[in-house]
């Protein structure tokens, strides 16, 4: 090939599980079926500088001397090489030409540095699209839906929730048998039709504690080998999904509210009910929850929550309600917010060439 040296820009957005996933087999395989709203505001943008290296020192390379510099918000971040260098491992077979460049990676989030919201899903999907934009300029006959795809999986192998932060506002990972194209291997537009209720749906972050987690995710995921409930959940998250599917189409946003609490609060009784166990929720995590539950009765406004592995809080709403619901936040909630510190964002669309 003949490209020399350049560099891209790409940003990708977090996404939030409506189905979690909690569970993989090997190969970053979701043990259970997902399905998340990709956001707006919470980014990562990362700038790719690439640049062939000397054929003679190519040759010479051993099969683990990948060549790259990091860069977090433009200093050098020692900390993430060794993910990043995993990362690189597992998706050479798929991108063989990752090893004839040097890369600079320099990666800065829009987001409030260790809030709790992990930056693993937007990361990876960022890094995964700078490198695809390489592949594409080197084989320029790629077709889009190739390129998404493939950019999807490698994300997948960076960060398994980072394939839902490439491509369409609410995406599918993993087989399900109502939801044509669903795959393992790659997060998937969401196909059928979704009802104007769910058009620009917000998410309110609150930023309960913004502490280092507790569990990692990866341990997480372990936590569900010999789950006792292990079966059960991986069962149910398929029902799940199979409902939201019936609900998206129809716009009921009162069984929209009881598949996604109850997805949240399970997510946190497998963490509760594995060996070791985890509470991973905060005294603040459930004053939260119990005034949103106190406002949706009081009002019938149908604002809910839905949780990640820490103790911060989702609010999901639907715009129209966007006024009422923010007075509510700021009124009552945000003195449960460390600092009160939260952050507002909506539905979004994936990643971006920037
Ligand atoms: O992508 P991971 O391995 O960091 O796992 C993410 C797990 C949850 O955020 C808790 C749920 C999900 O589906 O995003």
């Amino acid at each position: 090939n003949t490209v020399e040296s350049g560099n891209f820009q790409w940003s990708a957005p977090s996404n939030i599980a409506l189905v979690k996933y909690w569970g993989k087999k090997d190969n970053q395989i979701p043990a259970n079926p997902s399905v998340s709203f990709t956001l707006n505001n919470c980014k990562t943008v990362t700038k790719l500088a690439f640049a062939k290296k000397e054929s003679s020192i190519s040759l010479n390379a051993t099969s683990n001397d990948f060549s790259f510099d990091l860069l977090f918000e433009g200093k050098p971040k020692k900390e993430f090489k060794p993910k990043i260098q995993k990362f690189l491992e597992r998706i050479e077979i798929y991108l063989p030409f990752i090893k004839d460049y040097h890369f600079t990676i320099d990666t800065e989030n829009t987001f409030p540095h260790s809030s709790g919201i992990a930056s693993s899903a937007s990361g990876m999907a960022a890094l995964a699209m700078n490198l695809m934009r390489l592949e594409k300029e080197l084989n320029p006959a790629i077709t889009d839906d190739y390129f998404f795809q493939k950019a999807s999986m490698l994300a997948r192998l960076g960060s398994g929730s980072a394939c839902r932060s490439i491509k369409g506002e609410i995406v599918v990972w993993g087989n399900q048998q109502n939801i044509p194209g669903s795959s393992d291997l790659f997060g998937v537009e969401f196909p059928h039709a979704v009802h104007d209720n769910f058009k620009n749906f917000q998410d309110t972050i609150l930023l309960v504690d913004k502490g280092e987690k507790q569990v990692s995710s990866t341990v997480g995921h372990e936590l569900m080998h010999n789950h006792p409930f292990a079966e059960q959940r991986f069962a149910q998250a398929h029902e799940n999904l199979d409902k939201l599917i019936e609900i998206f189409e129809n716009g009921n946003l009162k069984e929209f509210i009881k598949v996604v609490e109850s997805e949240a609060l399970t997510l946190h009784a497998m963490m509760m009910t594995s060996m070791p166990y985890f509470i991973l929720m905060k005294p603040n995590t459930l004053e939260i929850i119990n005034a949103i539950w106190k406002f949706r009765t009081e009002t019938k406004i149908p604002v809910c929550f839905t949780l990640d592995a820490g103790a911060n809080v989702h609010v999901l709403y639907p715009n129209k309600d966007k006024g009422i619901v923010l007075q509510f936040i700021q009124d009552e909630l945000v003195g449960f917010c460390q600092n009160g510190q939260y952050i507002c964002d909506e539905i979004g669309q994936g990643a971006v060439e920037n």
